[in-house]
């Protein structure tokens, strides 16, 4: 227990550890058990709990009182299966072809959209982003307005990989120019960036993930506005006015409201993007020509993300595994297939060569990562990146 107590975790992009709050309600919670939709008092604690959090979220995010809905769902990779597939369903049943856009940074559960709309007969249209991870809101309109039929462009407002931060105002653009709907894939937003809780209304919708931001795993709300067209993808009773049926997760919907109020008191964005910047330094100080920070150029990146890419022929999967047997917890950028890294699609994206989009290791900071923890990151990634590196 001392020693995982001691150990770094520098992975908040991946999942954050569990707030106090969330811990503490999990150990000492008077845990309801209630069906929310039950009538009786056990049902109404439930209720009460799923009630509360709604409330906190809309005053969070300010959600008008009109014209929005807050639904609860296991989390954005389900909110996005349901919202493109819900739209594609729509089009279908009013004769219309669905366009979906998106692009190729975003994360996997936006970009295989691809694979099943042609499947049930509509379309995806991918978008390039350029050596910044940023994309061009011309070139966005202009593809958008060669199609016909009901449209939708995700909008991923920080990169997972990357820490690139997509402007709002540059999908309200696209959202004016255009006949389209803007779904944001918020989920790094949350404690990354100093305005993630102040969305605009005038997009469409907003997906976050809970355990992104020290609540339970499994669980996640979507801020959807009544006007995007869609037919719900699941089927069921009437919870959550049939828009996402299925009794509700009481617990992790609760965890929600515990871990944002947490985070809303701790984050300061000055104090993390100093210790980012710090530790960053450090790292281009030790890596010298061996290596760079990806997309460090772009025009806006997020508060807590550093991804390195080392043009050194190294294996990073074993990189990985000696900075966490010296205590630290970091990711290697891209996705491991068997355990070995392949190269990243974000990066190769970005025109990065197959070598640096291979050799990257992702390192993403939390809001209660300290000044000590910090140097002592330093020190670790001295030892072992140095010796790594020859
Ligand atoms: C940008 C982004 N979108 C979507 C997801 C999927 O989230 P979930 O784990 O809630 O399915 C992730 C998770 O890594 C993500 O980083």
């Amino acid at each position: 227990m001392k020693l995982i107590s001691k150990r770094l975790y520098f992975d908040y992009n991946a999942t954050a550890p569990l707030a106090e709050s969330v811990e503490n309600y999990l150990r000492n919670g008077a845990f309801v058990y209630g069906n929310p939709a039950s009538i009786y008092t056990e049902g109404r604690e439930a209720r009460k709990q799923i009630s509360a959090t709604f409330d906190y979220l809309k005053n969070l995010f300010q959600v008008p009182d009109e014209g929005h809905e807050i639904l609860f769902h296991s989390g954005a990779t389900e909110a996005i299966n349901s919202l493109v597939k819900g739209m594609a369903m729509y089009a279908s049943s009013q004769g219309q072809k669905f366009h979906f856009f998106y692009s190729a940074a975003d994360h996997s559960s936006v970009v295989k959209q691809a694979l099943h709309l042609p499947l049930l007969g509509h379309e995806a249209h991918v978008i390039s982003v350029d050596s910044n991870g940023s994309i061009d809101p011309e070139v966005v309109i202009q593809k958008i307005k060669q199609q016909k039929g009901l449209k939708l462009f995700n909008f991923t407002q920080v990169n997972n990989e990357t820490g690139v931060v997509w402007p709002l105002e540059l999908a309200v653009k696209i959202k004016h120019a255009t006949d389209c709907f803007v779904h944001v894939d918020a989920v790094q937003a949350p404690g990354k960036m100093a305005t993630w809780n102040r969305p605009t209304y005038e997009l469409d919708s907003y997906t976050f993930s809970a355990h992104k931001f020290g609540a339970m795993k499994g669980v996640g709300f979507t801020i959807l506005s009544q006007a995007l067209p869609w037919i719900p993808l699941h089927m069921g009773g009437g919870q959550q006015k049939g828009l996402r049926p299925g009794t509700e997760n009481t617990q992790g919907i609760y965890s929600i409201k515990l871990a944002l109020e947490e985070l809303t008191g701790i984050f300061n964005p000055d104090v993390l993007k100093a210790r980012r910047d710090d530790l960053e330094t450090a790292i281009e100080k030790i890596l010298g020509g061996a290596g760079q920070v990806a997309a460090k150029r772009a025009p806006q990146r997020n508060l807590n993300t550093i991804n390195i890419t080392l043009n050194r022929d190294i294996k990073v999967e074993l990189l990985i595994a000696s900075l966490d047997l010296a205590g630290l917890a970091v990711s290697s950028g891209p996705a491991c297939s068997m355990g070995v890294p392949v190269a990243s699609r974000v990066l190769l994206e970005m025109g990065l060569s197959e070598r640096l989009a291979k050799n990257s290791v992702r390192i993403s900071l939390g809001p209660k990562t300290s000044a000590d923890d910090i140097s002592r990151a330093k020190e670790i990634f001295q030892h072992v990146l140095s010796k790594t590196l020859g």
